[in-house]
């Protein structure tokens, strides 16, 4: 069908096939007798017969096949036309993708199909949960800091007392209780540091990361003999504006878990690269991997899988990439390793 407007035609085929969100035209059972452009982008297929005349379902996760079920009947049989739905798909990859969905009736020869419009919205699902995970660190962080200002004040008057108590009747368990109490107040101190990086002024200055992250390695050196380490550092001419010892400590922290979780053998692999106003750090290993578990847990304070850890780095890391304005991602397989992927704002 053609409109005129002035001396423009409008070809509506063409209008529909270029629109930015897909669109399908669904008949009864699912059956798809139409996909727009967007939709082979939206499903990753590269022609529209791996979609035409399949059924909407195989586009679908099982559990939500019933509900679906549903809304097409209330579409073809009602002539509803349905609120959005928000839901997910399985692209041609196997890859679920977050979608918004509105359904209407339209008639074509007589005959009722719905239309189903649907909009990708996997970004902003994904900055949604980045910007509630921030927010709830930075509530931990707060009650952290704020419980250990509370608890180090008493402490530390305790330990007072216990010197001048030390120095009337000395006793053997007075000493163990002061290097008792010395392990708390330093746990303490910790937290406080890295929970609140805010509290400690540092100057923000001008950081070439590269130049850092080579000597953050040689820091590691006698660790690194059964460790094969590669960097690839590109744009290493772009520096990023930060504290510049709260960065460092970062990347130490990140550093020293990956070769933590080398057990014998392993390579770790630094990439450095500047792309759309953000410098990316990638840190790759060959250790263990995170379990899907504490990966959702991952900066949580004293969260350690280690006999010796205190299971405060990743705080100090998350804090401090989050107080940058940067972001970062963990990806991880078990038995295959992990890499920490840190983005940071630079101009
Ligand atoms: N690269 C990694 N590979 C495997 N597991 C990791 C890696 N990085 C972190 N983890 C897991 O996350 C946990 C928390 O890390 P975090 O750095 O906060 O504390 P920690 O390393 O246990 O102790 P600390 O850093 O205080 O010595 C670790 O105990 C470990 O289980
Ligand atoms: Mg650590």
């Amino acid at each position: 069908m053609q409109l005129k407007i002035e001396s423009v035609d409008i070809d509506f085929h063409q209008l529909v096939n270029n629109s930015l969100n897909a669109i399908w035209i669904v008949g009864e059972e699912g059956k798809i007798y139409y996909c727009n452009r967007a939709c082979l982008k939206l499903l990753e297929v590269s022609s529209s017969e791996n979609i035409l005349f399949q059924n909407l379902y195989i586009f679908l996760p099982p559990d939500i096949h019933e509900i679906c079920k549903d809304r097409l009947r209330r579409v073809l049989e009602d002539k509803e036309t349905l609120d959005l739905f928000e839901t997910k798909m399985i692209r041609s990859d196997g890859e679920m993708i977050d979608v918004e969905i509105r359904t209407v009736p339209c008639t074509f020869e007589n005959k009722v199909f719905a239309q189903v419009v649907i909009h990708d919205i996997t970004h902003r699902k994904k900055a949604e949960k980045l910007l509630n995970d921030q927010g709830k660190l930075a509530s931990i962080g707060q009650i952290s800091a704020s419980i250990a200002h509370e608890i180090k004040n008493p402490l530390t008057s305790v330990k007072g007392f216990l010197q001048l108590l030390k120095e009337s009747q000395p006793h053997y368990y007075l000493d163990i209780m002061e290097s008792e109490l010395d392990k708390a107040l330093a746990t303490l101190q910790n937290l406080l540091h890295v929970s609140k990086p805010d509290l400690f002024e540092e100057p923000l200055v001008p950081i070439e990361l590269c130049k850092e992250l080579d000597s953050l390695l040689f820091l590691f050196q006698e660790k690194l003999y059964n460790v094969k380490t590669e960097l690839i550092f590109r744009d290493s001419e772009r520096v990023v504006v930060g504290k510049r010892n709260l960065l460092l400590k970062a990347f130490f922290n990140l550093i020293k878990n990956a070769l933590e979780a080398i057990i014998e053998k392993g390579d770790i692999k630094i990439e450095h690269y500047y792309e759309d106003g953000f410098i990316n750090i990638k840190i790759f290993d060959t250790g263990v991997g995170i379990s899907e578990d504490i990966l959702k847990k991952l900066g949580t304070p004293f969260l350690t899988t280690k006999t010796e850890g205190t299971g405060l780095g990743l705080t100090q890391v998350f804090t401090t990439i989050h107080e940058h304005g940067g972001t970062i991602s963990v990806q991880s397989v078990i038995g295959e390793g992990t890499v920490f992927h840190v983005q940071l704002p630079c101009d």
